[in-house]
């Protein structure tokens, strides 16, 4: 039989680990000594000094740079249009992007525009630009999106309310980098929320339909990390140890899911953060236990591996129990960080059938090891919101406090 052929896709080049933002001059310098490069970025990013951070390495290697910071959440084609007016009026070459996914997307997009003219809403779906776009500097500064190592962007087309993904190589990033100086002052929520969503990535790539030998190594270490960091940074957040363990769980479970692919999770969280505007690594965590077990027969040798990842002791437990120990010690790490229940977050029972409706047709159902139908969606709905009301009652009962 024809083996398929897998393309692997990544950053040019990872920096990791404290102080990797002082390298990015040494980068740049190698593509061309003299380019002005466009920062762009959000103000809540420029007002906590983030972003200062990183232009006083610039300033000290002489790199001339000019300032988009109008980039807000779920950016719409006239941020990228301002963004690359910016970069056009500015003479600018490279584009490092500073922040989670808002601003990496924009980046990508002003990437992608910049070396294939034309407007943003042409490179709407799959591989649509000609060229390499410009190149990008992606500094995360959450432990969660895999933004900085993906090729997809979502950009908003306001004026036909459409959600745009973008899938193009061409806007993988010149220069990643995860630098957990930047994330020292990430607050507990969200931390919690950015560091379920890595988990997310990890447990959701592993059970994929696409995934490779290469892809499960990258989930499955990531899982373990998050496992034992997770709970210290939250607690923490100048837990070094911690931080930087959460910048590798979040780099390798990107490049995981972005060489395979997620799940159902990701399907309905990504409704519930359209619906309620829950976090979205908040939305993935409160679904993915439910989604877990919903997923674990078509699984279970690989539930019982994503236990074990996460610290739990299988020995002598049959498949179908270790599987329900990987989603309990999901839910125990849930509960230990402080992730809120859904009916927390506006949830209400009346949105089922539309939030499953949804949910069917999100691009991430298509990689989920079972096809679901719009009946079991609402049910795995229905009694993530059921136990969160009990954990909620139990918390009160016994007086656990939230982190
Ligand atoms: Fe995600």
């Amino acid at each position: 039989m024809m083996r398929q052929v897998i393309e692997l896709m990544q950053p040019r080049h990872t920096l990791i680990g404290e102080g990797s933002i002082r390298e990015i001059p040494r980068y740049l310098r190698r593509l061309n000594e003299n380019m002005k490069v466009l920062v762009v970025t959000d103000m809540g990013l420029v007002k906590i000094g983030t972003v200062k951070k990183v232009t006083d390495e610039l300033d000290r290697a002489g790199v001339r740079w000019s300032l988009y910071d109008g980039v807000e959440p779920n950016p719409t084609v006239a941020i990228v249009n301002e963004a690359m007016d910016r970069y056009r009026r500015e003479g600018c070459g490279c584009i490092i992007a500073i922040g989670g996914g808002s601003p990496i997307d924009v980046a990508k997009a002003v990437s992608i525009l910049a070396e294939n003219g034309g407007k943003i809403q042409d490179y709407h779906g799959v591989n649509k630009s000609r060229r390499p776009g410009a190149p990008i500097v992606a500094v995360n500064t959450t432990a969660g999106t895999g933004s900085e190592v993906t090729c997809a962007y979502v950009i908003t087309d306001e004026k036909e309310n459409v959600k745009m993904v973008m899938m193009d190589p061409n806007c993988l990033a010149y220069l990643a980098i995860d630098d957990p100086t930047l994330m020292v002052g990430m607050p507990p929520a969200l931390t919690a929320a950015t560091g379920m969503d890595a988990l997310t990535h990890a447990v959701e790539c592993y059970v994929c339909r696409e995934a490779t030998p290469y892809t499960d190594g990258l989930a499955l270490e990531a899982i373990r990390l998050v496992g034992t960091a997770l709970r210290r940074a939250v607690k923490d957040g100048g837990d070094m140890g911690a931080r930087t363990d959460m910048c590798w769980a979040e780099y390798l479970a990107g490049l995981a899911f972005s060489n395979a692919g997620l799940g159902l999770g990701h399907s309905i969280a990504h409704q519930l953060g359209a619906q309620y505007h829950t976090p979205h690594g908040e939305a993935c965590a409160q679904i993915l236990p439910r989604v877990m077990e919903y997923n674990a027969p078509a699984c279970l040798q690989r539930m019982g591996d994503i236990a074990r990842a996460l610290g739990a002791d299988i020995q002598g437990l049959t498949e179908e129990e270790a599987a329900r120990l990987a989603a309990d010690s999901v839910r125990d790490l849930c509960d230990d960080i402080g992730i809120r229940p859904l009916h927390a977050c506006g949830f209400s029972m009346d949105d089922i059938g539309l939030l499953a409706r949804h949910a069917m047709e999100d691009t991430c159902i298509s990689s989920n090891p079972v096809v679901p139908t719009e009946e079991e969606i609402g049910r795995i709905l229905a009694k993530a919101y059921c136990e969160g009301l009990v954990v909620e009652a139990i918390r009160q009962h016994t007086g656990k406090e939230t982190p």
